[in-house]
């Protein structure tokens, strides 16, 4: 399907326009800078896209309302009405009733379903690579597909950071310390030291008990006979006290020795496999980083696999053109490399033209119309070349470009004047 004809009306400087076009091939318009060739792409570009296409500069000034009627070789018409905002009508011819007929189901839905999105192709030259690989993928559907992708890639890629970052501050383990196992449980020794202690502090308090005991049955004695009594009396005494501390055990001042380097040695026991389990633990953590960075470079691998293989089957329509990992464009291994802020690929013109159309026709619906305005930039042979292939593929390609209009109208060349579409 193509554009056959196109009235503008009351749109910027084009009071009235009536433009026809040839068919397949590429259709020149002509005129000075200002004269309203723009005007004419942008009419195009509003027939097919509708409100998304329309600015309210576009309307006349002075004027409420603007109208583009197109007309298809397949006897369509598309009738757009600009005023506060863009209403659109499409319209089939219907031989037996002999009249135009509105399409049901919804008329932007019908235009998106004839329209490329790529009308104006050649406009991509200085849209970033970004912005058209977006728009790439919105069209061959593969957006939401590499979005997924794009999502699980950044967070791997965030947790092999942080693994890497955790493995980096564990550092080395370092060789194994000599293999301890834990003693067993200190208390039974401790609680053998306190009762050591308890008897040395009840024995001497016992004795003290003990030795004032016999000091008062002396000095109670007054006479030989008494003091002779006070032998078996200490004895008795003496007794007394053992069986006193005897509940306490039985300790020498070496046995809490012994048990008080057996404490110190069960410390010094438990330290050393304490230190062993810590290097253990250290060891076994770096081994699990370590692990879990592997399985994240994996995983980063594949997914990264499935975003160039997801690429690769969005068919670019056009020979060589790759979107690199970098999101950018290449042909033939030549970088576009236009960004937001800089320029810093190569691509010749032949080469964006080549790109651009085909993209153009692999994304074109039914409509096959493409849009080149400023195309006093494109030399005669990349025009040639446009020609060849717009005839081929049977797409009406509309040109824009700077130009004087000649006392004599060229055939087969649209002239634009001030606004004026010139009737030969
Ligand atoms: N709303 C408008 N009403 C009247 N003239 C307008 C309006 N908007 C833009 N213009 C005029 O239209 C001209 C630009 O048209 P354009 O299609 O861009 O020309 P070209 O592409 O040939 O250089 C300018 O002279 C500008 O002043
Ligand atoms: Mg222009």
């Amino acid at each position: 399907m193509l554009i056959s004809r196109l009235e503008i009306r009351n749109m910027r400087k084009i009071k009235q326009a009536e433009i026809d076009f040839h068919g397949a091939g590429v259709q020149m318009i002509e005129g000075m800078n200002q004269s309203g060739k723009t005007t004419i792409g942008q009419a195009i570009a509003i027939t097919m896209n509708g409100q998304k296409d329309f600015t309210p500069g576009m309307i006349a000034r002075g004027e409420e309302e603007a109208e583009i009627v197109a007309w298809t070789d397949n006897e369509l018409k598309i009738r757009t009405v600009m005023a506060g905002s863009v209403r659109q009508s499409v319209a089939r011819y219907d031989e037996g009733l002999r009249r135009h007929i509105n399409v049901a189901g919804g008329v932007r839905a019908f235009l998106d379903s004839i329209c490329s999105g790529l009308e104006q192709p050649w406009a991509l030259r200085d849209v970033p690579d970004a912005d058209v690989v977006e728009m790439l993928m919105s069209r061959s559907g593969a957006s939401e597909k590499i979005a997924a992708i794009d999502a699980a890639l950044a967070e791997r890629e965030q947790l092999r950071t942080e693994t890497g970052r955790d493995r980096k501050r564990l550092g080395d383990p370092g060789k194994p310390p000599e293999k301890v196992e834990h003693p067993d449980p200190i208390d039974g020794i401790k609680a053998e030291r306190e009762k050591a202690l308890n008897y040395q502090k009840a024995y001497a308090i016992i004795l003290v008990e003990t030795k004032g005991a016999i000091q008062k049955a002396v000095s109670a004695a007054c006479t030989f006979e008494e003091l002779e009594d006070i032998v078996p009396l200490l004895k008795k005494e003496a007794g007394n006290g053992r069986d006193k501390i005897s509940p306490f055990g039985t300790y020498a001042k070496a046995d809490v020795e012994a048990l008080e380097s057996k404490i110190t040695e069960w410390f010094e026991t438990e330290k050393k496999a304490k230190d062993y389990d810590a290097h253990i633990e250290k060891k076994t953590q770096c081994d699990n980083l370590d692990k879990q960075y592997k399985v994240l470079t994996a995983e980063i691998e594949t997914l990264r696999e499935q975003r160039r293989k997801a690429l690769a089957d969005m068919r670019l329509g056009v020979k060589g053109l790759e979107i690199g990992e970098d999101n950018m464009l290449y042909h033939n291994g030549v970088l576009r490399g236009i960004t937001k802020s800089e320029k810093k690929g190569n691509w010749s013109t032949s080469e964006s033209v080549q790109v651009f159309f085909g993209m153009g026709a692999r994304f074109a619906g039914e409509m096959k119309v493409l849009v080149v305005d400023n195309a006093e930039s494109l030399d005669a042979k990349t025009i040639d070349t446009i020609t060849q292939w717009a005839e081929k593929v049977g797409f009406l390609v509309i040109m824009l470009r700077v130009a004087e209009v000649p006392e004599k109208l060229e055939e087969g060349v649209i002239y634009i004047r001030e606004g004026e579409v010139l009737k030969k």
